[in-house]
């Protein structure tokens, strides 16, 4: 490190205070070219135009480029992205420091912006696994094809914990709990940057998934108390991992719009954390703390309060003005040398940690060896088999008999490609069916089951015009899902099913044939009159490029159900926001309700698991380890896996405590009749909480553990 640091100061001593401000300063290179050509009346061949460059490079120095979700580059191909950043970077070679470059793109589920690229489940998905060991295997399989297109700044993984299921953006998050969210965020960033040469972004700092109304981008009032408890520790983890860069919220949390927060950009982040990496805002929010949160007057105003509050870089998109302005800022000593200084040693350590400098091994044969090869499309079918959440099996109508005999199949989204990949692919929202090549739902139940007769009606008009009377049906699979979206589109004030989905379903379930749901839904949606009505549930969030194959290989019992839901799944849009861990509050009149359609930490299987002998000390000294033991045995006659989950709830405490707190958790696979000891531990850490001075302590006091329907007290002497 101490090497890197005399590199840095060497280069800072070479660098002007432009070239200094062009390192904290990123451009989306398709918006710019868009913009000079159009306002600016400017004329240039294309994006690699020499003048183009010359004007970026040389004039604005920029260092830092992002392709964000509508970012197209020709056929979008992997030879065509490594080619041209390849080309970039060239150009950077000829500039006075030679610095490299940083380019930054959303691969969030995979490569999701290469045609031909394995797309994996979004976030939500991978956290409903609950398999911390194959979410750091897909964020590093990632890494190695972004690693080769010579894509070095990953802004993934969300690490937000999403709090309020209207929000568009739940499922990019990681549930509901700060404890998973943690765990699945240290994994993730692990993994996203097991590549030497790949930085991952922690974002959106902080209290993203938590707005006052559950909209996209719109104010938070958060405690003291649910920033240290809820919205913190997934940074803290990724800070941990050794996360390289974090991206900042650009809602006002309190009142202050995150990125002029100089609180918790320098307070929390820097002081408390002790976080190295660069701070990023995202798109053109810094001249949003103007154009949008009005808390200065002019965008000069509006970068010398984020630069001040401890932001580093800017993504200013297509402004290149920002550089100029910020110059002026620096020359009339408003943003001090030193501020300046910081920021861009910030971003030159991430260069030289990524070796940068040395490495520009573009590697178009690798990079289209790597896009969509086998083992990306493997992990892909592990995570989607492993996130597919069974919420209902009434008389276990599942999983179907291989000899079924006809199958109405019913719903848009069974044979659609793009709805089974959600938001951020191929483009900002939705990729285009054309530009998929993977099976829908309807291929692979062909495939599962050739010999049966499967019917297939994309809408209720279909329905109707089969007059289902004069066939016989065995099952009906109904197929519901979303349009797919992304940020604020997804916003939804009532959690409903869009109207033709929820239609179509009631149609189903009229014809009186047993009807088992298929929901491929990002996140929570109102499916109480599913749960009501219809035989079975299944949810398997956005399961992309292996998803028609891992729903068919769970709907026909090649593959048992172990998906566990990392959030609530309410009754309807008025039960919003309700979570798991609510702080409690009990009297035979108002309890702290937690009456969810199905709760945090849930998912049926094929199988049953029978836990048993829980066993924890009776007593734990303050500050040590509490260890718990407990059987866990498959009373089935299937093998399977199960989520075996520690929670705890202080009985009493000098503030209010959750109604309880997962702390613990493990997956293990256990064949029909087997019985395995699973050990868990609650750390000192985990024994601890914010007490009513906001100090991170222990205190005696007796808890209550709980492993599935066991529970026992101990207490913390
Ligand atoms: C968007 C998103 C952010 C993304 C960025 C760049 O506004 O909020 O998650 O990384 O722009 O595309």
């Amino acid at each position: 490190m101490e090497k890197i640091k005399q590199k840095i100061n060497e280069l800072l001593s070479n660098m002007s205070i432009r070239e200094k401000i062009g390192q904290c300063i990123m451009i989306e290179p398709f918006f710019l070219l868009s913009k000079l050509t159009k306002e600016n009346n400017e004329s240039y061949i294309d994006l690699v135009d020499p003048k183009f460059l010359d004007k970026m490079l040389n004039e604005y120095h920029i260092g830092f480029f992002l392709f964000g979700g509508v970012s197209s580059l020709g056929n979008d191909s992997a030879e065509e992205w490594t080619n041209y950043l390849k080309q970039m970077n060239e150009y950077a070679k000829t500039t006075r420091l030679k610095i490299p470059l940083l380019f930054g793109a959303d691969a969030v589920h995979g490569v999701n912006f290469v045609k031909g690229s394995t797309i994996f489940s979004h976030n939500l998905g991978v956290t409903s696994t609950w398999n911390t060991d194959l979410a750091k295997s897909y964020a590093s399989i990632v890494s190695k094809e972004l690693a080769a297109i010579g894509l070095n700044c990953n802004f993934a993984p969300t690490i937000d914990v999403a709090r309020d299921q209207r929000w568009g953006r739940v499922y990019e998050s990681l549930g509901e709990d700060p404890y998973l969210a943690s765990k699945m965020s240290e994994a993730l960033v692990l993994g996203m940057q097991s590549n030497p040469h790949v930085a991952a972004c922690g974002k959106h700092y902080l209290g993203y998934g938590e707005s006052s109304n559950g909209m996209d981008r719109t104010p938070a009032n958060l405690s003291e108390r649910s920033i240290l408890e809820t919205h913190l520790p997934p940074f803290e983890a990724a800070i941990k991992a050794g996360v390289k860069t974090i991206m900042v919220n650009g809602g006002d949390v309190n009142g202050t719009p995150m990125p002029a927060s100089k609180d918790l950009l320098t307070g929390v982040l820097r002081k408390k954390l002790g976080f190295k990496g660069i701070t990023l805002s995202d798109w053109e929010d810094v001249n949003r703390l103007y154009k949008r949160h009005h808390i200065v007057q002019s965008s000069e105003e509006a970068i010398l309060k984020a630069f001040n509050a401890g932001l580093d870089v800017n993504m200013a998109v297509s402004d290149l003005s920002s550089v100029d302005i910020m110059e002026k800022l620096v020359a009339e000593n408003k943003i001090t040398i030193k501020r300046l200084n910081e920021a861009c040693a910030n971003v030159l350590r991430v260069k030289f940690e990524l070796g940068l400098f040395e490495r520009d091994d573009f590697d178009i044969t690798k990079a289209i060896e790597l896009c969509g090869n086998l083992e990306s499309k493997n992990l892909a079918k592990q995570v989607a088999l492993e996130s597919i959440t069974l919420l209902k099996n009434k008389n276990n109508i599942l999983p179907i008999d291989k000899k079924i005999k006809s199958i109405l199949l019913t719903g848009k989204t069974a044979n659609s490609k793009r709805h089974l990949c959600g938001g951020w692919t191929l483009g900002w929202d939705s990729a285009k069916e054309e530009d998929l090549n993977f099976p829908t739902i309807l291929e692979a139940l062909k495939e599962k089951v050739p010999n049966a007769e499967i019917t297939y009606v994309p809408d209720i008009q279909a329905l109707k015009a089969l007059n289902v009377s004069n066939n016989h049906f065995d099952l009906c699979i109904s197929v519901v899902g979303e349009e797919p979206h992304s940020e604020w589109v997804g916003d939804t004030p009532d959690l409903a099913v869009e109207k033709g989905e929820i239609n179509l379903l009631m149609s189903a379930f009229k014809t009186k044939i047993p009807v088992v749901m298929v929901s491929i839904l990002g996140r929570p949606l109102n499916v109480a009159w599913a749960n009501d009505n219809l035989a079975a549930i299944l949810w398997a969030y956005y399961p992309a490029t292996e998803g028609a194959n891992s729903i068919a290989d769970v709907l026909f019992g090649d593959y048992n159900p172990s998906g566990k839901t990392p959030i609530t799944f309410p009754k309807s849009g008025n039960q919003v926001p309700i979570v798991y861990n609510a702080r409690k509050y009990n009297s035979p009149e108002i309890t702290t309700k937690y009456e969810p359609l199905y709760p945090f930490g849930y998912g049926l299987s094929y199988t049953n698991f029978e836990y048993s002998d829980l066993e924890i000390s009776d007593e734990v000294s303050l500050g040590e380890d509490c260890f718990i033991k407990v059987k866990v045995k498959n009373i089935g006659n299937r093998v399977g896996a199960e989520v075996v989950q520690l929670y705890l709830e202080d009985k009493y405490a000098s503030v209010t405590r959750p109604i309880k707190s997962l702390k613990g958790f493990t997956k293990i696979n256990l064949l029909p009749n087997e019985e395995k000891t699973v050990e868990l531990i609650l750390t000192k850490k985990d024994l601890s909480f914010y007490n009513d001075k906001l100090q991170f302590v222990q205190e005696q006091r007796e808890i209550e553990v709980s492993v599935a329907n066991l529970t026992k007290t101990f207490q913390v002497k």
